[in-house]
């Protein structure tokens, strides 16, 4: 079974080909980074334009980078959200047009049902397991008990942790996407020069807060000499961060493996998923504490942390498999949670 796969609920574009052998017969990205660069972050309508712009030729690359024709693919996974809607309907139309023309199942998937099922696609893990997702507009736990199955543990009251990378890339001039700008600075920097606060440290259940860290950054600058931030003042507030952001997440991750076990005791598998797991700093305090814990831990390789179209079209794969296909007037989603029964987040805004 081969499933082709499209994400465009961001700013890549990206299209792939995967079979339920678990190979990835093709994967092609393409970033808008450079179109949305001079306005310090994505603008929502240059994104829709770009996607239509590139996503048929990119399809058919992917196809060719495979070396098969359509008639060799058994279904079309597109992203339907959550995202930005100008974007998902460029990918939707465009997947439901293939199927219908092709006379083929259609998969509406979610985008990150694509990052939570990523580690069966790499590591062909068993359910149920423990993920940490954590992405530019989400972070949360989520006990991930089945395809379509999921249980919120924990999730953020304010700001998504790669948000908040982005937003100190920006007031340090970094650039964006701002979560690799920070890591490279952070690398030779001072994490002790700047005591940052941890918010929710210590405190119970598994939820994060990173507002307060980033108004700390904020302050931490403006009490430096004025003008732009000096290199090594970057790079000391870079590192300060990021370690204030992994002892974070580690205590949270700590409560949230004591909610998991108390449920699914026999069970024993941390992932992590989504593009700030692609943060070398996360990951080896994550493998070290489920070192420490005796569980198992998977992190997808980098390039399939952050957004790409494998992820789409195993997701694809496993709900073609488990019959789960859908009809071709399913929406596309700007706000989609995973679990819809989650209650809401104190504090928490629209964000899915
Ligand atoms: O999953 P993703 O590619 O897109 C969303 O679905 O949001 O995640 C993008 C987020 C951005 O906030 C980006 O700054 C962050 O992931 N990110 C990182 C790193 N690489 C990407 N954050 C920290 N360290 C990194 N190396
Ligand atoms: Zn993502």
């Amino acid at each position: 079974m081969i499933v082709l796969g499209i994400e465009t609920s961001c700013d890549e574009t990206a299209a792939a080909l995967v079979d339920d052998g678990r190979r990835i017969l093709a994967d092609v990205v393409l970033s808008q980074r450079e179109a949305h660069l001079p306005y310090g972050g994505i603008v929502p309508e240059i994104a829709a334009r770009a996607h239509l712009d590139v996503l048929d030729a990119l399809i058919r690359d992917a196809l060719a980078a495979a070396g098969i024709g359509l008639d060799a693919v058994d279904g079309i996974a597109a992203t339907a959200g959550p995202g930005l809607i100008g974007g998902l309907l460029v990918g939707v139309m465009t997947g439901k047009g293939i199927a219908a023309a092709r006379g083929l199942p259609f998969l509406a998937v979610n985008h990150l049902e694509g990052h939570a099922l990523t580690a069966r696609l790499t590591d062909g893990i068993a359910f149920p397991y423990l993920l940490l997702l954590v992405s530019g507009a989400h972070c949360q736990f989520l006990a991930v008990e089945d395809v379509g199955r999921y249980r919120r543990l924990g999730t953020t009251v304010d700001d998504a942790a790669g948000e908040a990378f982005d937003k100190v890339a920006r007031m340090l001039g970094l650039g964006y996407p701002g979560g690799p700008a920070v890591e490279r600075m952070a690398a030779t920097g001072d994490a002790s020069r700047f005591a940052l606060p941890r918010p929710m440290l210590g405190r119970d259940g598994c939820d994060f807060s990173f507002s307060g860290l980033k108004t700390a950054v904020r302050q931490a600058i403006e009490a430096l000499p004025p003008g732009p931030v000096a290199a090594g003042d970057a790079a000391d507030l870079a590192a300060s961060f990021q370690a204030a952001v992994t002892d974070i997440v580690l205590d949270r991750a700590g409560h949230a493996i004591a909610r998991f076990r108390a449920r699914h005791a026999a069970s024993g598998t941390l992932v992590v998923a989504g593009g700030v797991a692609a943060n070398a700093a996360l990951r080896a305090g994550l493998a070290g504490l489920a070192a420490r814990e005796r569980m198992n831990f998977v992190a997808p390789p980098l390039r399939l942390c952050t957004d790409n179209a494998a992820m789409i079209a195993w997701a694809g794969v496993e709900r073609l498999r488990r019959g789960l296909v859908d009809p071709l007037d399913a929406p596309a989603r700007p706000r989609w949670p995973l679990d819809p029964d989650a209650p809401r987040a104190p504090g928490a805004g629209v964000k899915a």
